[in-house]
């Protein structure tokens, strides 16, 4: 908020209009007014108001409409909006409130009345304002390597730490992570992208995520077959309307290529690729990284080394940073996650990723640190 509080007025009466904005201004507000629905949606988008004062009986769209909407936009969602009505009834407050207003004011009102319901409204809002999440991006050298693994495990991690935490495999194929967990998800991803892009907003999203018993929020890819296509909207859309309300928003990335996948890149502040020490899988990071370079996206890339069997010839990290082109100093390769075949097998057996079910072995340990770097390493970006 700047120094002055600034407030989005609307009202189909002028002389209301006029009144109210007498009053606002008199206390230090900046007055924005509009005079229907549409109006008063683009004012919210151009102007970014603290408050929202809202008639409900307009011609056209409905203050109850204009509510609506606001509060089913990501960026809106917090808005305080009180409505100020002629119609006093029970019934009108209980669907005034339930569009979801902060506040039912019936007109007339005193002018001290709604300035202090109006300044508790903004009181209150500067200790809820809601952070956007830290987005971690994981992407695998090619497939198989573990990406979803290293997910699950740092997202449960970084829930033990105590944040709130969303994981998303932004896939349009049938994906492993319910499996991984051991769940059977009656919504994913796949309910999302049958639907247009422009009705993806941030309770549409959010109402397909499902809470995992250690608290991970989880958007799984979507287990039928059906052919879904993500397209760059979904993508964007998806990813916007998670990273309100989350500490940590961390996707699980199936390939670098398409407009869908950068911009679901483009969002993360850091990107995390996973590799495996022998030689393919290190000539296909190597090819990925370039494509992330020409999307001006390799300096948030690091990478992490898992070795999934104790059978496979264990590079050393400068060894792999040099196979990779990147310097041979330990900036690039982050974290070298070790062999443990049984451990992670009988994890998802019983839907306990690792670190909590096995948090002493060397490869929980691992990621345990990879978790704590994330945290460390997105916090003041
Ligand atoms: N440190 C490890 N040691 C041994 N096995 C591991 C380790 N980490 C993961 N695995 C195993 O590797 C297999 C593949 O892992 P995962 O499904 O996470 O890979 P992915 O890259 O997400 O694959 P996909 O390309 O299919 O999405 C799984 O069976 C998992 O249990
Ligand atoms: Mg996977």
């Amino acid at each position: 908020m700047g120094s002055k509080p600034r407030v989005l007025l609307v009202d189909d009466q002028p002389s209301v209009l006029d009144m109210l904005r007498l009053f606002f201004e008199r206390a230090g507000f900046d007055v924005e007014t509009a005079v229907d629905g549409p109006n008063a949606l683009k004012k919210v988008d151009e102007t970014h108001p603290d408050i929202v004062v809202l008639d409900v009986m307009m011609p056209g769209m409905s203050g109850i409409d204009v509510c609506r909407q606001i509060r089913s936009q990501p960026q809106t969602a917090q808005l305080p909006v009180i409505i100020l009505s002629a119609k006093g009834e029970l019934d009108d407050k209980v669907v005034g409130f339930e569009a979801g207003a902060d506040d039912y004011v019936t007109k007339p009102v005193a002018r001290q009345e709604l300035l202090a319901r109006a300044n508790a409204l903004l009181h209150r809002a500067q200790y809820t304002k809601v952070p956007t999440a830290r987005v971690v991006a994981f992407v695998g050298a090619k497939g198989g390597v573990g990406v979803t693994t290293v997910a699950i495990n740092v997202a449960a991690a970084m829930v033990a730490e105590g944040k709130s935490v969303t994981l998303v495999e932004l896939q349009a194929h049938p994906g492993t992570m319910v499996h991984h967990l051991n769940m059977a998800l009656a919504q994913d991803l796949g309910d999302l992208m049958a639907l247009d892009a422009s009705e993806l907003n941030w309770r549409e999203v959010n109402r397909r995520v499902v809470q995992h018993s250690s608290g991970l929020r989880l958007l799984t890819a979507p287990q039928d077959a059906a052919e879904y296509n993500l397209s760059p909207d979904h993508a964007k859309a998806i990813v916007d309307a998670l990273t309100i309300r989350t500490d940590f928003l961390l996707l699980d990335i199936p390939t670098v290529a398409g407009k869908a996948m950068r911009l679901a890149l483009e969002q993360a502040d850091q990107i995390i690729m996973i590799t495996e020490p022998e030689m393919v899988s290190l000539k296909a990071a190597r090819a990925k990284l370039e494509t992330l370079r020409s999307w001006s996206l390799s300096d948030r890339t690091r990478f992490v080394m898992l070795s999934r069997s104790p059978s496979a010839t264990m590079m050393r990290r400068n060894e792999v940073e040099t196979e990779l082109g990147l310097t041979p100093d330990g900036s690039g390769v982050i974290s070298m996650i070790p062999p443990a075949p049984e451990a992670f097998q009988q994890a998802s057996q019983i839907g306990i990723p690792v670190i909590i079910g096995k948090p002493h072995i060397l490869s929980a340990r691992a990621i345990l640190e990879l978790a704590a770097w994330l945290m460390k390493h997105t916090q003041d970006i």
